[in-house]
């Protein structure tokens, strides 16, 4: 049976997650150059669970982290979607978007692409009026996908990871936001 499909891009479908992207959804959660920063990279149990705990996100709320497949070859490569954030901060309650992909998925754009979509379907169909995205400091790759699909650095949002020591190198962290006000209408 073929899955639900949510969200569609020119190279990409944003689908609804199947018991067979469990097996390289652990493989790219288990690799140190996908994990770098993070604080670790998950075992396969954990990555079933994040699996587990997303399929039944997007079957309850409507939306989560969408597994994301190459429409040419059907191949998985990752996740791109929306979460609320699941701690407290400063600038919680907030829904995050994010994605990860496998390290043979990068640099071909899509993470930027996929993340459009999402945004595009959360600021507009779905009327949730403003997102955050966060990251390490050091991660570079992330920030960069922030920056081209639109989101704007909160320099006085940067905050320590909550769930790191505050000595840990990847506590520090940036903070990116948009809001669906002010953004073209792109309808
Ligand atoms: C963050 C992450 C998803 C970024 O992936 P990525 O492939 O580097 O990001 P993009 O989709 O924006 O693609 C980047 C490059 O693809 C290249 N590219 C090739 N073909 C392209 C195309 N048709 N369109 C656009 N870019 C293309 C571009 O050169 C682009 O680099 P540039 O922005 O410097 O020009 C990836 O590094 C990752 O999964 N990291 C590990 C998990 C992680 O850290 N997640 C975030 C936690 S907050």
């Amino acid at each position: 049976m073929r899955p639900t499909v949510l969200l569609e891009t020119d190279r990409l479908l944003l689908r609804d997650w199947i018991d067979a992207d469990a097996a390289p959804f652990a493989v790219l959660n288990s690799d140190p150059r996908v994990m770098e920063f993070f604080p670790k990279a998950l075992s396969r149990a954990e990555s079933d669970a994040l699996m587990a705990r997303e399929r039944a996100a997007i079957a309850e709320r409507g939306y989560g982290l969408y597994a994301v497949e190459e429409r040419d070859s059907g191949r998985f490569v990752g996740f791109t979607g929306l979460a609320p954030v699941r701690f407290a901060a400063a600038f919680t309650p907030a829904i995050e978007i994010g994605w990860r992909l496998s390290r043979e998925s990068w640099g071909h754009g899509y993470a930027t692409e996929a993340a459009r979509a999402v945004l595009d379907e959360a600021l507009g169909p779905l009327g949730i009026p403003a997102l955050v995205s966060f990251t390490a400091a050091w991660n570079r790759p992330s920030r960069r996908v922030m920056e081209k699909i639109g989101m704007t650095r909160d320099a006085e949002g940067d905050f320590l990871h909550p769930a790191l020591h505050p000595g840990h190198k990847l506590a520090p962290h940036v903070l990116y936001r948009i809001a669906a006000a002010g953004r073209p209408d792109v309808s």
